[in-house]
């Protein structure tokens, strides 16, 4: 008998080492000529709550499209996994998402949540482990860019599938997002695949309104890096001097995130003195977005091969599945 099983595996990340790494992270983004500070720090608690409210808004298509597709096409994406899978969820959520998937598999021999927050993952495993009494759950806290060891199963999976959904790979550079890849290609092998949500490219003015939407819940997401900074770090950011700005770079074909420093100012963070001009722009996100052929270009040269795709009416959505050539 199978029987469901939560034993999280957790990487050392004592709190001094991490506030550490953070600082080191956002100075040496504010030092550079064109500041930039990482994407991955938005998600504190209260990040996290205001991207949850992001995916909720009418301009934010992506969630809601990516949700449609799979409660219309998990079955076929289950029949694409096959039978027995090891299905191993990079930045799992509590997410619907994967219910639908997990709904749509055929004796899966193991469900491997992956996250870098280990409260929300063993929360989510456990609501998991409930629901899915057949399944072993599998939850590992550990960040998903790095190179990490899959779980002993009780059961030997027939193959390793990734699912990355919500179509995080397009806050990834191009060529980072090619390594990660790489990484899918090494951790699955061969007869392994990947089920991955990209967001497409579309007019302009659809993908700024995602990310400048009305009731200015991004901008507040956006914001909340700086709160974010002035509490851990101790610096003081003064969150009326900064605004808001999201521009499509259709060049680069990606949304790009910015706070703009609304006057000539001096901020003080861990003993340095960091000065902005008045228009000076820190970029905080980036949101690449690709069509299906571009995307699969990628994951070709990094030895995937796109066998399905899934898409919504208006083509504003992919999720695509790729296998591991033999
Ligand atoms: C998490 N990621 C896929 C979101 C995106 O659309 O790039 C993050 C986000 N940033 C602003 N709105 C949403």
């Amino acid at each position: 008998m199978i029987h469901s099983t939560i034993k999280p595996s957790t990487t050392k990340n004592p709190e001094s080492e991490s506030r550490r790494v953070f600082l080191d992270d956002v100075l040496a983004g504010l030092r550079r000529s064109s500041k930039q500070l990482p994407c991955k720090y938005f998600y504190d608690e209260r990040g996290s709550i205001l991207f949850d409210r992001i995916c909720e808004l009418d301009e934010y298509y992506l969630t809601r499209t990516e949700l449609e597709l799979m409660e219309r096409f998990a079955p076929e994406m289950g029949e694409r996994l096959g039978p027995g899978v090891m299905l191993v969820e990079y930045g799992s959520g509590s997410s619907v998402k994967t219910r639908y998937l997990l709904d749509g598999l055929t004796s899966p021999a193991a469900y491997v949540p992956v996250d870098i927050s280990g409260e929300h993952l063993r929360r989510t495993a456990r609501e998991l482990a409930c629901d899915y009494p057949g399944i072993e759950i599998r939850p590992i806290s550990t960040d998903f860019t790095k190179p990490f060891a899959l779980p002993r199963t009780a059961r030997v999976p027939s193959q390793v599938s990734v699912y990355f959904p919500g179509s995080t790979i397009g806050n990834f550079l191009p060529d980072q997002a090619a390594v990660l890849l790489r990484r899918i290609v090494d951790l699955c092998g061969a007869g392994g695949g990947l089920l991955i949500g990209i967001d497409l490219k579309k007019d302009a003015s659809i993908l700024e309104a995602a990310y400048d939407d009305r009731l200015g819940v991004t901008a507040e997401f956006n914001l909340n890096l700086l709160v974010r900074i002035n509490r851990e770090l101790g610096a003081n950011f003064d969150l009326a001097a900064f605004s808001h700005r999201a521009t499509y770079n259709r060049d680069l074909g990606r949304v790009e995130l910015y706070l703009v420093s609304r006057k000539p100012q001096r901020v003080l963070l861990g003993g340095e003195t960091i000065s902005f001009a008045e228009g000076e722009a820190i970029c905080t996100e980036y949101s690449h977005k690709y069509t299906v052929a571009e995307f699969s270009a990628i994951a070709a040269s990094e030895g995937l091969t796109l066998d399905r795709e899934w898409t919504d009416e208006g083509r504003n959505f992919a999720i695509l599945h790729f296998s591991i050539d033999e």
